[in-house]
């Protein structure tokens, strides 16, 4: 699982351009799955078909978002310096002195223009890349090329650190699910979604074609286990969340029953969450055609939309461990 997670990290997928993350998903999951394809918004979907002639099975439609927040060169300058806009919620005060990789290759470092005041955090449209160039006509880099952030993946005991552990560590789960289903009732789709992070746009037109009965997104949480940082209930190593609410959505509570007595029966630790910002996929399953049962498996993660993003290894194991009870036993929503 460790390697899996490291090698899913490293592979530069902003929103809009999965295609690489995509083609090394499809072949982690191509000896499981029984159909793959990839719907025209670049979802890529791999059904796994319910054994045994059973009738009490459900579709369910399990998602957990390729892409990565990054930037999008905007203007380069007569020097050759990159202004840049954000690709989903890049955080102005984790981005300076950081460094980011662009899909061809280019390496830069983000800094800002002066700053007046150590009290104030510049918007990001008073920062730049210096991608080592020294006019517009040697820069690397030209207007709509996109880049992701780049730091080290580092491993802290049972913790692992990395850019896009959103949403590459429930991308790893969900793999890990497929490769270690036994027999399920339930005809599953597990959804690998493209733009999350500019509006959960792919998990919109995956839902409208899957038409499921049942949604499931996997995707990470806030923390409010930090110093002085916001209240929270949910805590780094104490097990998967099962989302209450977002910002986003309020999950059906049926499913949240579900999730939490699945939990109590298998004997796995679980959080409750209500998250006060952000959304996920299952936003947009829930929305879909005339409305889905929708919730969502939340991976604990501090850091999240930084270069450093940290999740706990047990966490992981025991999101897999509950997501497999949920996906093989038969579902009851009441
Ligand atoms: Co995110
Ligand atoms: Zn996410």
């Amino acid at each position: 699982m460790k390697s899996l997670i490291q090698k899913l990290v490293a592979i530069p997928g902003p929103s809009g351009y999965e295609n690489e993350i995509r083609e090394a998903v499809r072949a982690e999951i191509e000896a499981y799955a029984d159909e793959i394809r990839v719907d025209a918004l670049g979802n890529l979907i791999a059904r796994k078909a319910p054994s045994g002639a059973n009738s009490s099975g459900q579709r369910v439609m399990l998602s957990a978002h390729l892409d990565e927040i990054g930037i999008i060169a905007t203007h380069i300058d007569k020097n050759g310096f990159v202004r840049f806009s954000n690709l989903g919620g890049v955080f102005p005060r984790y981005t300076p002195a950081g460094r980011v990789r662009f899909l061809n290759g280019a390496a830069g470092v983000i800094d800002t223009e002066k700053i007046e005041s150590s009290f104030r955090v510049p918007p990001i449209n008073e920062m730049y890349i210096d991608v080592g160039a020294s006019s517009r006509a040697d820069c690397p880099v030209k207007v709509g090329d996109v880049a992701v952030f780049e730091r080290t993946f580092s491993e802290m005991g049972n913790r692992l650190v990395s850019k896009a552990m959103d949403d590459r560590i429930s991308v790893a789960i969900l793999i890990a699910a497929l490769k270690g289903l036994k027999a399920s009732p339930h005809d599953l789709y597990f959804v690998f979604s493209v733009q999350e992070e500019v509006g959960v746009r792919g998990a919109a037109t995956a839902a409208f074609g899957i038409e499921p009965d049942l949604g499931l997104a996997i995707d990470v949480t806030r923390t409010g286990d930090t110093p002085k940082g916001i209240t929270m209930e949910v805590s780094l190593g104490k097990g998967p969340a099962i989302k209450i609410k977002d910002s986003g959505m309020i999950a059906d509570p049926r499913v949240v029953n579900w999730m939490v007595n699945r939990a109590q029966a298998d004997k796995i630790p679980y959080q409750l969450e209500v998250l006060e910002r952000g959304s996920t996929d299952a936003r947009a399953i829930q929305l879909s055609r005339s409305g889905v049962p929708a919730g969502c498996l939340s991976i604990p993660c501090r850091y999240i939309h930084s270069p450093s993003e940290m999740i706990d290894l047990g966490d992981v194991e025991n999101a897999l461990h509950l997501l497999l009870g949920l996906l093989q036993n038969p579902i009851e929503l009441k």
